[in-house]
């Protein structure tokens, strides 16, 4: 990845607190457009916060969140919806409305944040699950679900908008190696296929060396690192080799 690539993604300077706990430091970085990005950390360092930062979830308390020209801490209504249009979100959770099905599940955002058919519709969700494989269970509930199924579902429903930009908290967790590089290869075939930005977060290590371009580290509230897995390897911080599967 070049510098002069489109930025997709601006974090500047963002602190942010709940109460009196700083969970994020003047924390800084770009994403260039079509660039994977896996966060790392340990648990409790703010990593799903980050997350919800860029989607305008939460606000930054200083600092500012730009999602391509747009300051998404600044926008509310319409402005916000067309905004989170772009991008596809799989909570840690994978978040399923349990009293509808996978179809319905996947068919909500685009009724409501798009103007597509009812044919378009049914289309455009047949064919978010079948990329995922999961086609057949179609008219299953969440709780039918295996955990490796709901994650590809939530993934599913995070791709069915076709997002520019793809943000991913821990998709693999509580998977089989199996099932999780599945889901891997799910992901560099969107950054393959669209050029999808791409920002995970991931305790997976083996998985993050295969998807990631460029890796961010966070550990006491500070981005302590943010570059190829090369440079990482050899970082002057422990923490940041063994978050990076180094020695
Ligand atoms: N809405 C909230 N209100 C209050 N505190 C919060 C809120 N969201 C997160 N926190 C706190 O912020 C800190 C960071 O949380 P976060 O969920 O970002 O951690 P994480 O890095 O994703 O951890 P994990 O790897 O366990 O998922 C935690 O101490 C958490 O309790
Ligand atoms: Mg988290």
């Amino acid at each position: 990845m070049t510098e002069s690539q489109p930025t997709a993604i601006v974090f500047d300077g963002v602190s942010k607190s709940f109460g009196s706990k700083q969970v994020l430091q003047e924390v800084s970085f770009s994403v260039m457009q079509g660039e994977t990005v896996c966060l790392l950390g340990r648990s409790g360092t703010g990593k799903s916060v980050t997350l919800k930062l860029l989607i305008g979830l939460l606000r930054p308390d200083i600092g500012k969140v730009l999602i391509g020209q747009d300051n998404i801490s600044s926008l509310e209504g319409d402005d916000l919806s067309r905004l989170r249009r772009k991008m596809g979100f799989l909570f840690q959770s994978a978040a399923l409305f349990d009293s509808a099905t996978l179809e319905e599940n996947l068919a909500l955002p685009l009724r409501r944040l798009t103007d597509k058919s009812k044919s378009e519709i049914e289309h455009a969700v047949l064919r978010a699950l079948a990329e995922v494989g999961l086609a057949a269970d179609r008219y299953k509930m969440p709780g039918e679900l295996s955990g490796g199924m709901k994650k590809r579902a939530g993934l599913a429903r995070a791709l069915v908008l076709e997002p520019e930009i793809l943000l991913v908290d821990e998709p693999s967790s509580g998977l089989d190696r199996i099932t999780a590089s599945e889901i891997d290869d799910l992901l560099l075939e969107q950054k393959a296929k669209r050029r999808t930005t791409i920002v995970i977060v991931t305790h997976d290590v083996h998985g993050a060396r295969r998807v990631g371009d460029r890796f961010a580290v966070l550990d006491k509230a500070r981005l302590v690192a943010f570059d190829t897995l090369q440079c990482l390897e050899n970082h002057e911080s422990k923490t940041v080799r063994t978050l990076v599967g180094g020695q």
